[in-house]
């Protein structure tokens, strides 16, 4: 029986487990926190997929390419919308239950770039926290092995081929397969919608066992993050519902930058409020939803209306402050369609992977369907097995002369590095400073907690990337090539 560990117990992981179990593989399920610890359910807005029959594919993948900047790659997208209605099914099948207009029908929402209203929400804007209760029952109810608190340290490498995993603290877990499925690492900003354990686990380990990565410098910051207490995600199905964004002066600034306004692409919309932002002296930005009402607000947004409500906020009847955070990393490990990485026996799912389906900028609630399609396959493919058809493609670390003089390290002061100048503006100037800083303090022997650790390795490489590309493309804005320029790939994609 084919032994699995799947790194990771978000949607991406657990489809995956789910799978994997389904066919027959034994599986054990390794997460940092408890089972439900995950970025998966905190998302709010919800899961795009085409489940209309006035909607189509065809719709759904050029609104994926659009938003990507056509960096996506088509084959990945195809297989993303081609195979949405499926894990649709395959969620409800699995407990989720969808919100439904009176009649019956999944009720859909809009969100920024989708050409018609193709989001499924639970709950309102609970869309993660259904997903996952319903995906852990079932993990449950399946008696699949579960190691919870339990922190990746490293994969084993030997032979060139992964055969296990290590835990902080030194266990090892022997496997013929690993599915890396640790999700994003939004930590590495001083402003964040993510939890703290998104520290980038999957994809540091991943490069220390010499699997490619690429586009890392394509960082999605969300619009609207509440200003006011701990980070909190405005979720886009608010203005897909007809908040408005508005500055000091009470005007509508996002159609200076795309006739879409607020609904126009998410790395668009992000920028024009960091620049409005700036021009106010750095205050947040408003949005103004009191035209839906108190109880349309309440009904739809139950979530957020809390959340809201506990700042000491009345949304319904005054606009809310609200700023970008980092949101969402589009690059990751590489993988192919079935979620195989460079290196034999390693798979990768979900936000830790780059399967090409988000290009430079992600497509407004395509995560959760990228987790549910992608961990589907990969859970199936590591059943069947067979050789690996990938060859070795390893990733090189450009990095600038490490900095002479540098503060001691501590994550604020990466997180501020990276805010300032690897964040929704960057330059040549502020991105070589940023690079010579992390340089000193990879270069430094004062040892560093495991997450620590992978966010200085993850931002290593995701300023590199960002050097490395001089032009300015989707979530990748140049300020010293504010135009479209040619943007070569920093690395070649695997052969899918
Ligand atoms: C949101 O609800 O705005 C976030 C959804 C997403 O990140 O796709």
């Amino acid at each position: 029986m084919t032994a699995v560990v799947v790194v990771g117990s978000g949607i991406a992981g657990l489809t995956a487990a789910l799978h994997a179990a389904e066919n027959g593989c034994h599986v054990t399920i390794v997460t940092k926190g408890a089972l439900p610890d995950t970025n998966t359910r905190w998302a709010q807005g919800g899961i795009a997929a085409v489940t209309h029959p006035a909607d189509s594919v065809a719709s759904h993948a050029a609104d994926t390419h659009t938003a990507g900047a056509g960096l996506t790659d088509a084959a990945a997208v195809d297989v993303l919308v081609g195979e949405g209605p499926a894990r649709i099914l395959e969620l409800v099948s699995r407990g989720v239950t969808f919100d439904r207009t009176p009649d019956g029908d999944f009720a859909r929402g809009l969100e920024a770039a989708h050409a018609v209203p193709r989001v499924l929400h639970a709950g309102g804007d609970a869309t993660g926290a259904e997903i996952q209760a319903a995906l852990g029952s079932a993990v449950r109810a399946a008696h699949l092995t579960v190691r919870e608190h339990a922190l990746l340290r490293d994969l084993v490498v030997e032979g060139g081929h992964v055969t296990g995993i290590v835990l902080d603290g030194g266990e090892r877990l022997d496997a013929d397969a690993v599915i890396l499925a640790t999700g994003g690492a939004g930590q590495l900003y001083a402003h964040t919608t993510n939890p703290l354990g998104a520290t980038g686990d999957g994809i540091a380990a991943a490069l220390r066992a010499g699997a490619a990565v690429a586009d890392l410098e394509f960082v999605q910051f969300h619009p609207t993050a509440l200003a006011v207490g701990a980070p909190f995600l405005v979720s886009e199905a608010v203005r897909g519902e007809g908040a408005v964004l508005i500055d000091d002066a009470g005007r509508r600034f996002c159609f200076d930058a795309h006739p879409d306004g607020e609904l126009a692409p998410r790395d668009v919309v992000a920028r024009s409020n960091a620049r409005a932002m700036a021009a106010q002296g750095d205050r947040p930005v408003r949005l103004d939803a009191t035209a839906l009402g108190a109880e349309r607000l309440a009904q739809r947004f139950p979530t957020i209306d809390a959340a809201v409500r506990a700042r000491g906020l009345d949304w319904a009847r005054e606009p809310i402050p609200v700023t970008p955070a980092a949101h969402y990393l589009m690059g990751g490990i590489v993988t192919d369609l079935d979620g195989r990485t460079s290196v034999p026996g390693l798979y990768a799912v979900g936000e830790t992977a780059r399967t090409g389906v988000h290009g430079a900028n992600r497509l407004a609630s395509n995560s959760l369907l990228e987790g549910a399609v992608f961990g589907a396959r990969a859970g199936e493919a590591v059943a069947a097995g067979g050789a690996w058809p990938i060859p070795p493609v390893s990733t090189t670390l450009a990095e600038a002369e490490a900095a002479a003089e540098a503060p001691p390290f501590s994550r604020e002061a990466l997180q501020q590095v990276m805010w300032a100048h690897a964040g929704l503006v960057r330059d040549a100037a502020g991105l070589d400073h940023a690079s010579g800083l992390l340089a000193a303090w990879a270069a430094s022997p004062a040892p560093l907690s495991v997450e620590d650790a992978n966010l200085l390795l993850v931002a290593r490489h995701v300023v590199a990337a960002a050097r490395a590309r001089t032009g300015s493309v989707g979530a990748h804005f140049r300020a010293d090539a504010p135009a479209a320029a040619s943007v070569p790939p920093v690395q070649e994609a695997l052969a899918c």
